[in-house]
């Protein structure tokens, strides 16, 4: 077998797993093993994605929204085969016809004035340039943030991350960044002054475990940033290109950033690739400072002729209206099981597909996770909030696999209510690959 191909099998699966747990992080292989999720991923088209010993679950983890059409979309499979044939990542300091031709698409698409790009490879650098752009254009230092909300891992953006416990071990991070409660518009006010250089938001938060801010929270929080000149920032990584059923979440209340990043489903499931978008006002700040921010690998010919076709396929397909009246349908049987179930879940919450179910306990997460994926659905509890069940299966979903996919839920839920766990879950230790002869 090449080590390209898709490994196959039970023995492959717990060599993955070995190897995994040796060379790269032994204690995700037991916390992914405990809830069930110690798959690993053969076979992906679609909605679905298979395990290397064949099993195949509805994949509503997608990456935390990062499939949304679907995995190896056969145009997007199409559109990358022949951009190999012709192009390769290009040389970042020339000028790109991919990139030109993508933020361009990107204008036509993006709300009200954004009309401007920087490309990255993944949503902390689109959110680090961002921030960057926000204090270079301002001149200010103050960045506000909120609680639990989730901006990514590199260095702006784990500054405003709002959870603790990722931030603490790598004290001090970025100085003057502020966080208030999310979805508390007075909060805002009091905190948004003639220091701050933008208030960054998520208009759903998704690691913070979807979080639907009340209706008149993006106004309050334009309303905050104009009275004093700051800027407002959209974080769209999770929540844009069609998930909430309008291309991207700040829609629904019709409020316009300054700025606003994109990433994950851009890339269509085939490429890495990020964008921070903008108004023209803001880019004068990089009129004198045209090399100010570099990305050698950000926005690659490869990856914008990907996105294009991932964005042409959105379109096509009318995704973005699949995910609005699929999204009606998922939360019409979420709002039953919880009404079943009120003493395991407190809630159900979301927009569009992108849907949340909040326990009563944090340890239903795992455990949850685990009879689902006995019931051949891919569900993760929320990073930010175990007792938060995300639901965000990609957009191409029909009646069908809502239906399997509710049907899965209540099952589960009866067997966590009857006590079933992952008592088994060691049953699939992992052994050492065997030894194999080279080819
Ligand atoms: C809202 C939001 N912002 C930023 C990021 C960071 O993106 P990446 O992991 O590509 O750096 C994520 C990732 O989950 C996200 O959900």
């Amino acid at each position: 077998m090449s080590d390209l191909a898709i490994p196959e099998g039970p023995e492959e699966r717990a060599a993955a797993l070995a190897d995994f747990a040796t060379y790269l992080n032994p204690q995700k292989v037991r916390v992914m093993r405990t809830a069930g999720l110690d798959i690993v991923e053969g076979e992906r088209s679609g909605p679905w994605v298979w395990d290397v010993d064949g099993r195949r679950f509805l994949d509503c983890f997608t990456s935390a929204g990062s499939f949304n059409v679907g995995r190896r979309h056969p145009a997007v499979v199409a559109a990358a085969k022949e951009a190999l044939d012709h192009l390769d990542h290009g040389n970042f300091l020339l000028c790109s016809a991919q990139k030109a031709r993508l933020a361009e698409r990107l204008a036509e698409i993006a709300p009200g004035n954004l009309s401007c790009t920087t490309f990255g490879t993944g949503g902390g650098e689109a959110i680090d340039f961002a921030l960057k752009l926000a204090r270079g254009s301002t001149g200010r230092p103050t960045i506000v943030s909120t609680v639990n909300g989730y901006h990514g891992h590199t260095g702006f953006a784990l500054s405003a991350g709002g959870r603790d416990a990722f931030r603490e071990p790598f004290e001090p991070l970025m100085p003057d960044f502020r966080f208030v409660p999310f979805g508390d518009g007075d909060a805002l006010r009091a905190v948004v002054d003639n220091t701050t250089a933008a208030v960054i938001l998520e208009p759903i938060q998704g690691e913070g475990g979807i979080v639907v801010p009340p209706d008149g929270y993006l106004t309050a929080a334009r309303e905050a940033c104009d009275a004093v000149g700051a800027l407002l920032i959209f974080d769209e990584i999770q929540t844009g290109m069609g998930r909430t059923g309008k291309w991207f979440a700040s829609q629904h209340e019709g409020v316009v950033p300054d700025i606003m990043t994109i990433a994950k489903s851009l890339g269509g499931s085939l490429a890495a690739i990020s964008a921070t978008i903008y108004t023209e006002e803001v880019r004068e700040f990089l009129i004198p400072h045209p090399f100010i921010h570099l990305s050698t690998f950000g926005g690659s010919d490869l990856a914008c002729a990907i996105a294009l076709a991932t964005l042409e396929v959105i379109e096509a397909e009318g995704l973005v209206e699949n995910a609005a009246a699929m999204g009606v349908r998922l939360h019409a049987g979420l709002a039953e099981l919880a009404a079943a179930h009120p003493d395991m879940i407190a809630e159900t919450r979301g927009r569009g597909l992108m849907a949340g179910l909040k326990y009563r306990e944090d340890s239903h997460g795992p455990r949850m996770s685990y009879q689902l994926s006995q019931r051949g659905v891919l569900a993760i509890y929320s990073g930010n909030e175990p007792s938060v069940m995300r639901v965000m299966p990609s957009l191409v979903v029909g009646p069908d696999e809502i239906d399997l996919l509710l049907t899965a839920l209540d099952d589960s839920v009866r067997a966590v209510r009857s006590g079933d766990g992952p008592a088994d879950a060691g049953t699939t230790r992992a052994r050492r690959r065997p030894e194999r002869a080279t080819t």
